[in-house]
């Protein structure tokens, strides 16, 4: 990943000066990048840099933290980084060093990551609050912790020691929660190519084929735009469908089975999150349709909700109320919609959430409630809408017709001024639409 550009420079300034206002002078963050993990032997996964740590810095390498000391006389953004390496950067690749951390990432100072330790007790000295978020990262919490002890045990003779740890999940993660407009470019590359990825998924699904082979299509298809996924793919046909999170991936398509897709990929970081789910052959049947238009009523007047000022806590409402009501008009369940939701028997098919906060996480950070209460959208917000219904192949007291039917539709939906904007409108969802793409 190359540095950052001169507006993307200014962009993670911004980050950081949003973020220092919030912590005060106070306050000290210590923000530690991702570390390599071994695959296998000596193979490491592909490495993925910690989402916070990413998002104040643009710094993809590991072995590496930011600290932000607002006020501080040298400077408030420090990086400390791997030491620059002849040989180790003719095997692994190049790295900038603490003098490309000033010059190319905007650091203030830059110094090796070695030197973190005995530079942390003047850096933490005197601010009451340590943001940084224990437990995520073990080898760095004893360490943190170790010199803040060090402080309190010296500072009868000089300043005070931190009184308190801060999780990032109030500042940080609150920033994040809302995406800025550069955000939400990159969101939307991802949500696009995303979209054309289904789309190829559709045309190329027919019985005979795999499911690793439709999932192949997806993956070149991020490829081919340098993405990759930013989740495990899930690509489940038939009774796999049923399966919430299938990722085997590795059955054969049959005539007159559904697959569903639930596949996003990444682009700097950003993800999307889309599931559909259509018929292998092409054409619905009438079982898979009743059950396919439930769920996308649900979806529809779910998506409706995200507006401004409504609780986020009403997509999630409303979804589960028209598929509740859809589940008693197609015999799924038996009563009164309300006192089934009441007593939570809609859980058995359909049992996860209608959707989560997307951005550089899948799973993306900001807390879902304030004062106890779903909060509020706000603009710049995203968030998925993903109602599903999975009716299991031994499900008793089903009609047989429906058994084995598992059925998402996951959309990425900005929440804007002007309502609800859907980013993943690319791939078709209505019944007709669908099978006319996989007609075509
Ligand atoms: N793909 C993960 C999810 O839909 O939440
Ligand atoms: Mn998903
Ligand atoms: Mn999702």
């Amino acid at each position: 990943m190359p540095a950052p550009a001169a507006a993307e420079l200014k962009e993670l300034a911004l980050r950081r000066a949003r973020l220092m206002e919030a912590i005060g002078r106070d306050g000290v963050a210590i923000i530690p990048a991702a570390r390599e993990v071994v695959r296998n032997r000596d193979v490491h996964y592909k490495f993925r840099q910690d989402s916070d740590f990413w998002y104040l810095t643009g710094f993809n390498e590991p072995e590496a933290m930011a600290v932000l000391a607002p006020g501080r006389a040298e400077g408030a953004f420090l990086l400390f980084v791997r030491e620059r390496n002849k040989e180790r950067e003719i095997w692994d690749g190049r790295r900038a060093g603490p003098e490309g951390a000033v010059a190319d990432y905007g650091a203030d100072q830059a110094f090796v990551v070695g030197d973190l330790a005995n530079m942390l007790p003047g850096l933490l000295a005197g601010r009451g609050k340590v943001y940084y978020t224990l437990g995520e990262h073990p080898e760095w919490d004893v360490r943190i912790t170790a010199c803040v002890r060090e402080i309190r045990e010296v500072s009868r003779r000089g300043p005070a020691a931190p009184t308190e740890f801060v999780s990032l999940d109030t500042s940080l993660h609150e920033l994040r929660l809302v995406k800025t407009e550069a955000e939400l470019a990159l969101l939307r590359h991802a949500c696009g190519v995303s979209a054309r990825a289904h789309v190829r998924a559709m045309r190329s699904t027919t019985p005979g084929r795999w499911e690793w082979q439709v999932a192949a299509e997806i993956h070149n298809e991020f490829e081919n735009h340098q993405m990759e996924p930013g989740y495990g793919s899930i690509v489940g046909g038939g009774h796999n469908s049923c399966i919430l999170h299938y990722k085997e991936n590795e059955a054969q398509l049959r005539d007159g089975d559904l697959l569903l897709i639930d596949a996003g990929g990444e682009y700097h970081g950003y993800t999307a999150d889309i599931t559909r789910s259509f018929p292998v052959n092409g054409r619905f049947s009438g079982a898979q349709k009743a059950v396919y238009e439930v769920v996308l009523a649900a979806q529809l007047a779910a998506i409706a909700e995200l507006r401004p000022g409504n609780s986020s806590g009403r997509p999630h409402e409303v979804a589960t109320r028209v598929l509740t009501e859809g589940m008693v008009a197609l015999g799924l369940l038996k009563g009164d919609p309300d006192e089934l939701i009441k007593t939570e028997q809609h859980r058995r098919f359909y049992m996860h959430g209608t959707g989560h906060w997307l951005g550089l996480d899948v799973h993306d950070v900001g807390r879902y409630k304030l004062d106890g209460q779903p909060r509020p959208f706000v603009p710049g917000m995203v968030m998925t809408v993903e109602p599903g219904l999975y009716i299991a192949p031994d499900s008793e007291g089903v009609d047989p017709r429906f058994l084995g039917i598992g059925i998402r539709i996951e959309d990425d939906v900005l929440i804007t001024e002007r309502g609800p904007e859907v980013l993943t409108g690319g791939v078709p969802k209505r019944v007709a639409d669908i099978e006319a793409l996989m007609a075509s």
